[in-house]
C-alpha cells in the first residue's frame, strides 16, 4: 500500500469513527429521559474524556495536510452534538416543569369545605322569639336565680307550705330547715315577686329562665326544662288586657289565622286562673294526631293576679291589678315543629339538632 493510501485510510477511518460517535451520541440522546441522565450524556461524548476530544488529540499525529480535514470533522461534530443537547435540554425541561405542574394542579372547579358554622339550639330560639314578642309590646325582659327561696317560689305566691297544689311543684332542695328553705326553682313565677318587690307599677316584664322539678322523666316530661312567664300591673287592667295580648302573642307566633281559647284552670297566685290553648298548628282545628283529635294545643297558664299576691308584695289591691302567663318553650317548640318527644332537646343528638341550623 502507498504512502497516499496508508494516510488516505487513517482520515477515512477517523472520520468513520467520528461519524459512528455521532451516530451513537444522538441515538443515546433521543434515549435520555431526564436532566440528571442528560448530563451523564453530556460528560460521556462532550466531556474531557470523551471520544471527541479523544480525536482531536490523535489528530496531532496525523500527518499535517490530513489534520485540517479532520479537525474541522470532529469540530463541526462537537458543534452538531452541542446544539442537540440544547435542544434536548430545553424538551426535558419543559417536559419536567410541565409534570411538576400536573402534580401540584389545583382543580379550582372543585367544591370548597364550607367550615362549620354554629347555629342557636331550638330551645334559645324559641325562647328568643317569644322574648321578642313582647318585648315589640313594651315588655322589659329581665332574669332571675335558679337557685331560689321557699318563700319566692311558693310561699309569696299563695302557696303556703302545707298546701296540696306543692305536689305540683315538687323540686330539689338544696337546703332545708326552719322556714329557710333553698331550692332549685319550680317555674319562673317567683319573679313576679321579686321584680314587684323592686318596682312600682305600672310593670310590664317578661322572665326567660331554666326551671327544675322532681319529675319522673317521659316524652312529656324533663326535669330541667325553660320557662317564660310574663306580669303586667297597673291601674284598671282587666282579663280583657288578658286575652288581648296573649291572642296578640299567639298570631305573631302561630300564624294569622290562628285562634285562641281560655278554660277555666287552677294556679295559687291567680284569680281567675286559665289555661290557653291555640287552634292546631298541624290541621288548624280539624283534629288531627297532634291535637288528638280536639284542634287545640294548650300552651300555657295564665290569670288575674291574686290580690293576696299583690298585698304581699304591698301593692294595693283596690288600686292595682295585673294579669300573669307562664308558658314553656319546650311545650311551643313540639307543637310547631311536630316534636313528640321532649327528650330529643337535651339529648344532644346532632342529627336532631343540625334540622334546625
Ligand atoms: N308557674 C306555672 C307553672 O309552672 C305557670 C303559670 C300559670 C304561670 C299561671 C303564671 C300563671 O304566671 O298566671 O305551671
Amino acid at each position: 500500500m502507498s504512502r497516499l493510501a496508508r494516510l488516505c485510510g487513517r482520515e477515512e477511518f477517523m472520520q468513520e469513527r467520528l461519524e459512528r460517535i455521532r451516530e451513537k451520541a444522538l441515538a443515546d440522546l433521543a434515549r435520555v429521559q431526564n436532566t440528571v441522565e442528560l448530563e451523564g450524556w453530556r460528560v460521556a461524548y462532550l466531556g474531557k474524556k470523551g471520544p471527541l476530544n479523544e480525536i482531536l488529540r490523535e489528530v496531532g499525529r496525523l500527518p499535517a495536510e490530513e489534520r485540517p480535514a479532520v479537525g474541522q470533522a470532529s469540530n463541526r461534530i462537537k458543534a452538531e452534538l452541542e446544539e442537540a443537547l440544547g435542544r434536548r435540554e430545553e424538551e426535558l425541561k419543559t417536559a419536567e416543569l410541565r409534570e411538576a405542574m400536573e402534580a401540584e394542579r389545583i382543580d379550582v372547579t372543585l367544591p370548597g369545605r364550607p367550615p362549620s358554622v354554629g347555629f342557636l339550639h331550638p330551645i334559645t330560639e324559641t325562647v328568643n322569639q317569644v322574648v321578642s314578642i313582647f318585648a315589640s309590646m313594651g315588655y322589659q325582659v329581665v332574669e332571675g336565680p335558679e337557685v331560689e327561696l321557699d318563700y319566692y317560689n311558693f310561699e309569696a305566691l299563695n302557696i303556703p307550705a302545707d298546701h296540696p297544689a306543692r305536689d305540683m311543684w315538687d323540686t330539689f332542695y338544696i337546703r332545708q330547715g326552719e322556714g329557710q328553705d333553698v331550692l332549685l326553682r319550680t317555674h319562673t313565677s317567683p319573679m313576679q315577686i321579686r321584680t314587684m318587690e323592686r318596682m312600682a307599677p305600672p310593670v310590664r316584664v317578661v322572665v326567660p329562665g331554666r326551671c327544675y322539678r322532681y319529675e319522673a322523666q317521659d316524652a312529656s316530661h324533663e326535669s330541667q326544662f325553660f320557662q317564660i312567664e310574663g306580669l303586667a300591673v297597673d291601674e284598671g287592667i282587666t282579663m280583657a288586657d288578658l286575652k288581648g295580648t296573649l291572642a296578640t302573642f299567639a298570631r305573631r307566633m302561630f300564624g294569622p289565622d290562628t285562634r285562641v281559647r281560655f278554660r277555666c284552670d287552677y294556679f295559687p297566685f291567680v284569680e281567675p286562673g286559665a289555661e290557653m290553648s291555640v287552634t292546631c298548628v298541624a290541621c288548624h282545628g280539624v283534629g288531627c294526631r297532634v291535637c288528638k283529635g280536639t284542634g287545640w294545643l294548650e300552651i300555657m297558664g295564665a290569670g288575674m293576679v291574686h290580690p293576696k299576691v299583690l298585698a304581699g308584695v304591698g301593692y294595693d289591691p283596690e288600686r292595682y291589678s295585673g294579669f300573669a302567663f307562664g308558658m314553656g318553650p319546650e311545650r311551643i317548640a313540639m307543637v310547631r315543629y311536630g316534636i313528640d318527644d321532649i327528650r330529643l332537646f337535651y339529648g344532644n343528638d346532632l342529627r336532631f339538632l343540625r334540622q334546625f341550623a
